[in-house]
């Protein structure tokens, strides 16, 4: 009994850490998802040693071209399903899962990890953040995989995978739950 309950606890210190609860990874169950690594995240270097986030596979689809992106300008566009809403912006300045030759270019859903509140609209291109949110002054860092600067919410924004082919910039996954979704499954 003594040995099972030491082999449970060295399983669970095993375990990566993870940005979504066990429970949110289960709710995923048949869906093409993933645990990958975030890597360094800038301005953090050292500090993001461990850091994982569960990562969803769709199909490809192009959301943009790399040329006619400006800097402080977002655009909306719908992944995975007609209805979700992310932003795509040029940041300017290196951000974790960023494309292009600055990496720089990053997307995120647009829907509060609180309580579902519009951003939108609640860009801020000179600070490279997403909010304050409009329900309760939740703002993310978009640098930082959409990670919680201030406010209520617990979860950080879902980031959408893009990839670049030529100009063309593709999104081909989302990473995190989007606010209502159980898994992001419902097609
Ligand atoms: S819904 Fe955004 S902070 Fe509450």
């Amino acid at each position: 009994m003594k040995h099972e309950r030491m082999r449970q606890a060295a399983d669970t210190e095993r375990e990566p850490a993870a940005c979504m609860s066990r429970r949110e990874f289960l709710l995923t169950g048949g869906l093409a998802a993933s645990i990958v690594a975030l890597g360094a995240l800038p301005g953090l270097a050292g500090a993001a040693t461990g850091l994982y986030a569960l990562r969803a596979e769709y199909p490809r689809l192009r959301v943009g071209s790399i040329s006619t992106l400006k800097e402080g300008i977002a655009h909306t566009f719908d992944y995975p399903y007609p209805g979700v809403t992310n932003i795509l912006a040029k940041l300017g300045t290196p951000a974790g899962g960023g494309i292009g030759t600055g990496n720089d270019i990053v997307a995120f859903n647009t829907l509060c990890t609180h309580l579902g509140g519009d951003l939108s609209k609640a860009y801020k291109p000179e600070h490279q953040l997403l909010g304050p949110c409009p329900r309760h002054l939740t703002t993310f860092d978009l640098t930082r995989h959409g990670m919680v600067v201030t406010g209520h919410a617990t979860e950080s924004l879902p980031q959408i995978v893009l990839e670049a082919g030529g100009d063309d910039i593709y999104a081909v996954g989302v990473m995190g739950l989007i606010y209502g979704f159980a898994g992001n499954l419902q097609g």
